[in-house]
């Protein structure tokens, strides 16, 4: 079993993690606050939209490249809840990451802004009522929980069990 996560798989890692919280700040404090009506929304949206189809696109590669290549042996905490729990937070992260890209997408489908954004149709004043906005908004911020237990569990295992975790997300030798 090698040592460390092949390396595709370390570079998606941390390129999706930095596109993933750009999207999620720049999603709750660019974009949710401004109303539709405000002209600089449309290139907000542009972006936002841009930007969440490409971290799509890196999540089904980074599953692809995952189901492809051999990892690491499972990381041990010593408390045997943990070790269970570990996995399905990994999984509950892709889980959300799609949840997030098809819950925007049909936002965008029911409410117009595609056609809004990229063929020039009419802006929907707002999103009231749609039953895909709120989902994306209580998925972001489940994943924006999901995301924080797994930082502090990756700062856990690295500063008190001093287990060099972080070396597996990284390149050297396997
Ligand atoms: C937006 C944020 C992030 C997301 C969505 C994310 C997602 C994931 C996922 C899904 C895995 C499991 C890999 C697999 O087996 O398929 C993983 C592993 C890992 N992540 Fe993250 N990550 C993020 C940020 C971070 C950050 C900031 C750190 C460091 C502080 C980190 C450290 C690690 C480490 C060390 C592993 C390997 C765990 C192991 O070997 O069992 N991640 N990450
Ligand atoms: C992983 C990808 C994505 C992330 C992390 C993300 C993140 C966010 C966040 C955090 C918000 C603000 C939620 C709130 O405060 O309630 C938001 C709003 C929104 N997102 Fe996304 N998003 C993603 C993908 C998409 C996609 C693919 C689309 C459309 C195709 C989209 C369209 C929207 C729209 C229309 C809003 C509402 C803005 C408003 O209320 O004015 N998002 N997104």
């Amino acid at each position: 079993m090698p040592s460390r996560y092949h390396p595709a798989l370390v570079t998606l890692h941390w390129v999706s993690a930095l596109l993933l919280i750009v999207a999620l700040v720049a999603g709750t404090l660019v974009l949710a606050p401004v109303p539709n009506s405000d002209p600089s929304k449309l290139l907000s949206f542009r972006l936002h939209m841009g930007l969440g189809f490409v971290i799509g696109i890196l999540t089904l590669i980074r599953l692809a490249v995952r189901a492809k290549t051999a990892h690491p042996a499972p990381a041990t905490t010593g408390i045997a809840l943990a070790d269970r729990a570990a996995p399905l937070a990994h999984w509950a992260l892709y889980a959300l990451i799609l949840a997030m890209v098809g819950s925007g997408v049909a936002l965008s489908l029911n409410s117009g802004l595609g056609n809004a954004v990229f063929f020039g149709g009419e802006m929907p004043a707002n999103f009231e009522g749609i039953a895909a906005r709120a989902a994306h908004g209580i998925i972001a911020t489940l994943l924006m929980i999901t995301i924080g237990l797994h930082i502090v569990a990756a700062i856990w295992h690295q500063g008190v069990r001093k287990d060099r975790l972080l070396s597996r997300m990284g390149y050297d030798k396997r």
